[in-house]
């Protein structure tokens, strides 16, 4: 078992992904956009989701260098917990070279200032 944390701060994230138009989209899915900008308070949200993708990354040993975030998927309905989703096949078996047959569990917190999330791996 492996885990991971990551800590983001929803103000310099909000900043950065105003700052650069393309950003969002590069880190961001189209369905965690949507969903981000359901919500009261996006910002919050996409806060979690940075945090959750570099909580995966962290759990697995692997640097953001050369990783696409979006590659890493937060999913969730409303209402339900969220799961994570790895879609890029190298970074599958990157992951997989650490922790055979893993699957992923994550949890996301955010207050006004930060975001947290914790990923563990479980193989
Ligand atoms: C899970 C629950 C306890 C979340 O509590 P919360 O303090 O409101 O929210 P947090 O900021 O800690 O967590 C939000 C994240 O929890 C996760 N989450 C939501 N529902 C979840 C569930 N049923 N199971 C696991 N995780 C859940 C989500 O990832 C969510 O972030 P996202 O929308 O960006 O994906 C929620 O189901 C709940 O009951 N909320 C109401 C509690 C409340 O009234 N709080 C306000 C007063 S303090």
């Amino acid at each position: 078992m492996f885990v991971g944390i990551d800590i983001c701060s929803t103000r310099k994230l909000a900043h950065a992904l105003t700052r650069s138009p393309f950003l969002k989209e590069e880190v961001f899915s189209p369905a965690e956009i949507a969903y981000c900008e359901a919500q009261p308070k996006p910002q919050q949200h996409y806060s979690g989701r940075w945090a959750a993708k570099e909580a995966c990354l962290k759990a697995f040993g692997l640097s953001v260098l050369g990783v696409e975030l979006k590659q890493i998927e937060v999913v969730r309905d409303a209402g339900s917990r969220p799961t994570l989703h790895i879609h890029d096949e190298d970074l599958r078996q990157a992951m997989n070279s650490q922790a055979a047959n893993f699957t992923l569990q994550v949890s996301i917190s955010h207050e006004d200032e930060y975001s947290v999330a914790v990923v563990l791996v479980l193989s």
